[in-house]
């Protein structure tokens, strides 16, 4: 018989990521609307060892809807993926009388959410909240939508300085895995290439290319993604200006500004639904899976298939930035 939820937790795990705070306020709103108590988890999964729990009521999550980051602090544990870490999380669950978690992260999160549930027969749904959008199940991650805009506005203020100096830019991003916010921000800031971890990188194809555009180019930006293959932007400048004299080059790493600032609109509205959607999930009897949201309908993805990051751009878009960078 399926067990009758009476309290859930909720905690913020791995890197943090603009909306999770509109996600924690969606999660404890409609778990008090449903008569459910809410507990908040500070750390992530090391607050679950520590034992950092703090009750949340709907006064505790007002006026953060706008604000960056997450009101519940966030970690990468190492001692969660121990056995002595996990007993210790779970005897903690059963001292404060939780009877289901949520959990918003990504990849490592619902790795670690994945053995944990399977070990304890837990219920644990996930919420997908990363700036790198790198999980299956959903068109967004939670933080994607704000990181990308972040990106977009810095390569236009320096798309400006590079136009008046006539340089070329090599603009490093995050993404240690994934090259989405390489891809996205890089069209939208109309850049000369883009250098990501799933497509090779050959840095004689680059030159060729910045050489062979059919007419002159007072700036050329190039977006590189932290964990291309080739080296981060310090590298692949060093590569191409060895090999080619007389640019004028510079780098730019934007580093964690991408994961700070004011939620975009449709991350908030995005992380509201996903929140929401979360707790009707648990009512519901579902556990062990990411809820998403996939051409605007809920979805559910087993945690180990969320996970599972298809190592592949879109060719499509890949293309079109080869036809529109001319
Ligand atoms: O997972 C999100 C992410 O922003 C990655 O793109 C980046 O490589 C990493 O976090 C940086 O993590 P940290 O804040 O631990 O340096």
């Amino acid at each position: 018989m399926q067990k009758v939820i009476k309290k859930i937790a909720l905690l913020t795990s791995g890197g943090d990521a603009p909306g999770m705070n509109a996600a924690i306020r969606a999660v404890v709103r409609t778990a008090i609307y449903h008569d459910l108590e809410v507990a908040g988890i500070m750390h992530g999964y090391d607050g679950l060892i520590n034992d950092e729990f703090v009750k949340l009521q709907a006064v505790s999550v007002a006026n953060i809807i706008q604000r960056g980051g997450t009101i519940l602090k966030t970690a990468r544990s190492a001692r969660f993926m121990t056995d002595e870490g996990m007993e210790l999380a779970f005897n903690n669950l059963k001292k404060h009388n939780v009877d289901a978690l949520i959990t918003v992260g990504g990849d490592g999160t619902f790795r670690g959410a994945k053995v944990f549930g399977d070990k304890y027969k837990y219920s644990i749904v996930g919420i997908p909240g990363t700036i790198d959008n790198d999980l299956v199940g959903t068109d967004l991650a939670i933080g994607y939508d704000t990181a990308i805009n972040t990106v977009v506005d810095a390569v236009d203020k320096i798309r400006d300085t590079a136009e008046s100096h006539d340089r070329l830019f090599f603009v490093e991003v995050m993404g240690r895995d994934a090259g989405l916010i390489a891809l996205r921000s890089g069209i939208a800031a109309g850049a000369e290439a883009i250098l990501m971890p799933e497509t090779p990188t050959n840095i004689d194809v680059l030159i060729d290319k910045l050489k062979n555009v059919k007419r002159k180019k007072s700036s050329k930006i190039i977006i590189v993604a932290e964990g291309d293959e080739a080296g981060g932007a310090f590298e692949i400048a060093k590569k191409v200006t060895e090999k080619v004299k007389g640019y004028d080059a510079r780098i730019t790493v934007l580093g964690h500004i991408q994961r700070g600032g004011a939620p975009t609109c449709m991350d908030r509205v995005n992380a509201s639904r996903l929140g929401y959607e979360a707790v009707l999930a648990l009512i519901n009897g579902k556990r062990d899976l990411m809820v998403g949201i996939v051409n605007k309908k809920v979805e559910y993805t087993l945690f180990e298939n969320a996970v599972k990051h298809i190592q592949k751009m879109d060719p499509e878009l890949v293309k079109m930035l080869e036809v529109l960078s001319l």
